[in-house]
């Protein structure tokens, strides 16, 4: 039987990366996002435009998506924002709130449809960030989301006997997230220093390219079982070569 894959965010970035690496490893993928997964010919790739922002959209579009699959391998909850970077006392609770909507409670509404399902998945990806555990000057919306989403994956896994949970930082990644962070006319580095470092990496190889930094992911994804379940691990630790 034909390893199948769901991975939402898989418009750009990181998403799109692990579309174009699991359709290369013979999986079928299903994705989901606002844009959709467009310039991909190929059979075995469905996908369905859904706003997580929309929480009542969610589970019909899983409906529509994912409810005629019996079983599903692998699951990347990899959708999510940056949010403003700003200092958190400037940063006002209407701006944080779509930040953790996004790259928190829709993914407890898309955990909780998946448990329901009884889908047989061996494993399910929860892309964090090292912002979950680093609080850098200006990343408060963002951090705050990333790092709610470790503690969701922490209080899911022991709910999940069956499937091995992680919350992962995946390292950073040359996507439109990048492209935010490293424009000077849209991020003072004087004031949030953190974004020099995201500077000086970009166009090398401590970051990626997403389809390369994809191809890791999937190659360590094993290795990342042995890990307990609902731990969160950093891709930076882990010897990605080997
Ligand atoms: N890039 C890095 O260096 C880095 C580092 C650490 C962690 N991460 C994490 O990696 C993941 C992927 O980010 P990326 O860097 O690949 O950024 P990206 O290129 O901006 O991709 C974000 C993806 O999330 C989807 N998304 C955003 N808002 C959505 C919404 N309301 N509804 C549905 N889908 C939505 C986008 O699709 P649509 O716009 O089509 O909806 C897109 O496919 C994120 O969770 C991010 O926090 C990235």
């Amino acid at each position: 039987m034909k390893k199948s894959v769901f991975i939402t965010g898989n418009s750009s970035g990181l998403g799109y990366g692990l579309t174009e690496e699991y359709l290369s490893r013979g999986f079928e993928v299903y994705g989901l996002s606002r844009r959709g997964c467009t310039g991909i010919d190929n059979q075995a790739l469905h996908d369905v435009r859904c706003d997580l922002s929309q929480s009542s959209t969610i589970v019909p579009s899983l409906d529509s998506l994912l409810g005629a699959v019996s079983r599903l391998n692998l699951v990347f909850l990899n959708a999510g924002v940056l949010g403003e970077i700003r200092d958190i006392a400037d940063t006002a609770l209407e701006d944080i709130l779509p930040v953790m909507d996004i790259n928190v409670w829709a993914n407890k509404i898309i955990l909780d449809w998946l448990r329901a399902r009884e889908l047989g998945i061996e494993q399910i990806v929860l892309i964090s960030s090292g912002a979950a555990v680093n609080s850098h000057k200006g990343w408060g919306a963002y951090s705050l989301s990333k790092a709610t989403l470790n503690m969701l994956n922490q209080l899911y896994a022991p709910e999940y006997p069956d499937t091995h949970l992680c919350a992962l930082a995946p390292g950073l990644i040359d996507t439109a997230m990048q492209d935010h962070l490293c424009n000077p006319n849209e991020v003072d580095v004087d004031q949030y220093p953190s974004v020099q470092k995201l500077r000086n990496a970009r166009g090398t190889d401590s970051m990626p390219t997403p389809r390369t930094a994809a191809r890791r992911l999937a190659h360590v994804m094993p290795r990342i079982k042995d890990y307990p379940s609902g731990s969160f691990v950093d891709i930076r630790t882990l010897d990605t070569a080997s």
